[in-house]
């Protein structure tokens, strides 16, 4: 482990992050963190991790090379429903700095609740943990990201074979956080409209059918859109409007 403050390059201010070349999951080192009390902006990133997590109790294979990223945040007034709002926005971040690494020709697309695909292919997920307070608001939230930045199972990206830029964890980690300050500034300042829109402008199928996984089986739908606390908005197949929160759904 060794404080990436010491390092020849330098992260943004306000972010104290550490290094671990191998972990068991940054988000559990994270949220243990939080417990504890560290402040909002503390990152922990490692290049392996041996107990990593994905979304819906799903193992997240972290061999080492990658990135595996998680940012403590106590945000002000932040209420458990609007949390999701954070993932969309660190999925903007994301596809903004995979197109610093990726030719034109290449489609970075978003994927609800929040992969981010190039050419269809997953490259990054992301896992946002949050406790809540009695009121319903955030005691702290931290956001989980990985990317294939070496590796990738089969049918998933891998942004060393795409990308002719040397993609080193630390640059890549220190510019992600520059680009998720900005995120947090934007959605703190001007809400979560802006973001949204840039999300549903990168959206994969949108305005195209999807198959649902709902807890009453498999449903079929076409993708309109997300509301302002990030869930899906679909029509049913008998043209009716429905809403659901991430979660409860995937495609
Ligand atoms: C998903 O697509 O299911 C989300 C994957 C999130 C993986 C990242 S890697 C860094 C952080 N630590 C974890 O254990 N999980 C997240």
């Amino acid at each position: 482990m060794h404080n990436s403050q010491n390092a020849d390059f330098k992260w943004p201010d306000h972010y104290q992050a550490i290094f671990h070349e191998t972990i068991t999951s940054t988000n559990d080192v994270a949220k243990d963190m939080a417990v504890k009390g560290a402040a909002s902006g503390t990152i922990i990133y490692a290049a392996q991790q041996t107990k990593g997590r994905g979304r819906l109790g799903n193992q997240w294979i972290s061999p080492s090379g990658n990135l595996y990223y998680s940012l403590l945040l106590r945000p002000a007034d932040l209420h458990a429903k609007d949390a999701g709002q954070y993932s969309f926005m660190a999925a903007v971040a994301l596809r903004k700095l995979l197109s610093e690494y990726l030719d034109s020709k290449y489609d970075i697309q978003l994927k609800w609740p929040n992969d981010i695909l190039i050419d269809h292919q997953k490259i990054s997920g992301i896992l946002l943990e949050a406790e809540t307070k009695s009121d319903g608001f955030l005691e702290w939230l931290v956001i989980g990201i990985g990317v294939n930045l070496k590796h990738a199972p089969d049918h998933a990206a891998n942004l060393s074979k795409l990308s002719p830029k040397n993609s080193d964890i630390h640059g890549f980690a220190k510019a992600l956080t520059g680009l998720l300050h900005t995120g947090i500034e934007h959605i703190q300042k001007d809400g979560f409209e802006a973001i949204s829109q840039e999300w549903l402008s990168h959206a994969y199928r949108l305005g195209q059918e999807i198959k649902l996984r709902l807890p009453t089986g498999e449903g079929k739908g076409i993708f309109k859109g997300i509301n302002e606390n990030g869930a899906l908005i679909y029509t049913n197949e008998a043209g009716e409007e429905k809403i659901l929160s991430s979660g409860e759904v995937f495609f």
